[in-house]
């Protein structure tokens, strides 16, 4: 049989993370990746085109036979990539456009979840010219809120605001001076949720389920959670918290209902379903946000406590088939350690070499994200997350310890890291080893 032919869009870790796999799963496939870091180098041909590029990219799939496109980025999703390349018959892994909605507008999913009975914050979404009911809505509602710019912000649209003066702040700048571009044409003014936050990835062919490892984000930059949102500065799967009474009802309450109501309207999702939900103090899961693909970083925990059979779910969904269960052994662990670039996620610096040690430990895998590297084959950080630092190992305890160390011993000007990566979970163990 000829070799698989792959093309993974994207070049942050979440790609690197699904190029290591997909290498892992298929050594002989021809694997390329658009467009790439210096990390997806190593197993794969980058192609220099922007992951946005819909036009090249379906023109370079085109050109390279590819049997299979999985997309990682939301922008691409949202633009049609997934619609234009199976209207030329190609297996794609992702949804069209009209389903990405659920990620691209927020108001939009606030609407499926409204109706397809989904728990979630109340909110209320206010347009364009709205700006007066907008502020007179937050003026009346109680505080902490949390005040969103609808469309795509690269993960930083969500403002948590303490007061009513904030979230009226926040409204001026998002509707008034447009600090999120079109994103903040729209927003959705929500109420804050307590608990604790969680991720499920689901491969979905719009109606079956393959759920994916549990894990667990850490959006603020600073240790203890403080600090300003990020796209997330390190992660760990599985997730304690996550027992099987808990993934079903995510299932049932929440899963299941969106895909129908999604079907009902129209826009049949597949892909990766991704939901970040908030667990309440009486176990109650709600929705945070949907995204229309896997996380970044949770996909570089996630995949690769994976035992096998992604790339044929992939290929299975995108073919129009279902997703074949993917199995994950008992007993592995897996932690990610983001290191950032200083002033990340404002205004990150670029530029720095980037010393890496000669050999890395047993289980632990670095992944790029945001590097480059020079015509002298000096590695250099060249956007806000640079690299990530994952530690596969029997326990969570060494799973965290050596993802912690082995992002000690990378260095570049600047590096920020958090080293409480996994501080819930961690509190977890240690009381369930004390009652035991
Ligand atoms: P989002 O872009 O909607 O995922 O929001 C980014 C982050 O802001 C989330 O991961 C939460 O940490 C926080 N957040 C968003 N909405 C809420 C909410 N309603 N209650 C509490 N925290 C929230
Ligand atoms: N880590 C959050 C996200 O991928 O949206």
């Amino acid at each position: 049989m000829a070799a698989l032919r792959i093309l993974v869009v994207g070049g942050g870790g979440r790609e690197h993370a699904l190029c290591w796999l997909l290498r892992r799963e298929n050594p002989d496939a021809d694997l390329y990746c658009a467009p790439g870091n210096p990390g997806t180098a190593e197993v794969a041909t980058n192609l220099p085109i922007a992951a946005d590029d819909v036009d090249r990219l379906a023109d370079a799939a085109d050109m390279h036979g590819i049997d299979l496109v999985v997309v990682g980025p939301e922008l691409p999703l949202a633009l049609g990539l997934a619609d234009r390349l199976r209207a030329e018959g190609r297996a794609v892994f992702g949804p069209g456009r009209a389903a990405a909605q659920l990620e691209a507008s927020k108001a939009f999913a606030k609407e499926v979840m409204a109706a397809a009975g989904v728990p979630t914050a109340a909110s209320r979404t206010f347009g364009a010219g709205e700006l007066a009911a907008a502020l007179a809505y937050v003026a009346g509602h109680p505080e902490p809120l949390v005040v969103k710019a609808s469309g795509l912000a690269a993960g930083k649209g969500a403002v948590v605001c303490a007061t009513r003066e904030e979230a009226a702040a926040t409204l001026r700048a998002m509707m008034a001076e447009r600090a999120f571009g079109a994103a903040g044409d729209t927003v959705v003014v929500e109420s804050f949720l307590e608990g604790e936050e969680m991720t499920v990835l689901a491969i979905t062919d719009g109606e079956a389920l393959a759920l994916l490892p549990p894990s667990q984000d850490h959006k603020r930059l600073g240790e203890g959670d403080t600090g300003p949102n990020t796209g997330g500065m390190g992660a760990y799967a599985p997730v304690s918290l996550a027992t099987p009474e808990l993934l079903g009802r995510v299932e049932r309450e929440i899963l299941r209902p969106t895909l129908a109501e999604l079907r009902r309207r129209g826009a049949p999702f597949s892909g990766v379903l991704y939901a970040g939900l908030m667990i309440d103090a009486t176990g109650a899961p709600s929705v945070v946000e949907f995204n229309c693909r896997l996380g970044d970083p949770e996909a570089q925990v996630v995949l690769p406590l994976v035992a096998g059979g992604v790339t044929a779910s992939f290929l299975s969904v995108a073919r129009g088939g279902l997703p074949m269960p993917i199995a994950y052994p008992d007993g592995t662990f897996a932690v990610t350690t983001v290191l950032a670039a200083r002033g990340y996620p404002d205004r990150p610096e670029k530029g720095a070499a980037i010393t890496l040690p000669a050999s890395l430990p047993e289980g632990v895998t670095v992944f790029h994200a945001g590097t480059v590297r020079d015509a002298d084959g000096t590695l250099r950080v060249a956007g806000g997350r640079v690299l990530n630092v994952t530690a596969v190992a029997a326990s969570f305890a060494e799973a965290q310890a050596k993802s912690r160390a082995a992002a000690e011993a990378i260095h570049f000007d600047g590096r920020t890291l958090r080293r409480d990566i996994g501080w819930r979970e961690a509190g977890r163990v240690g009381r369930s080893a004390r009652t035991a």
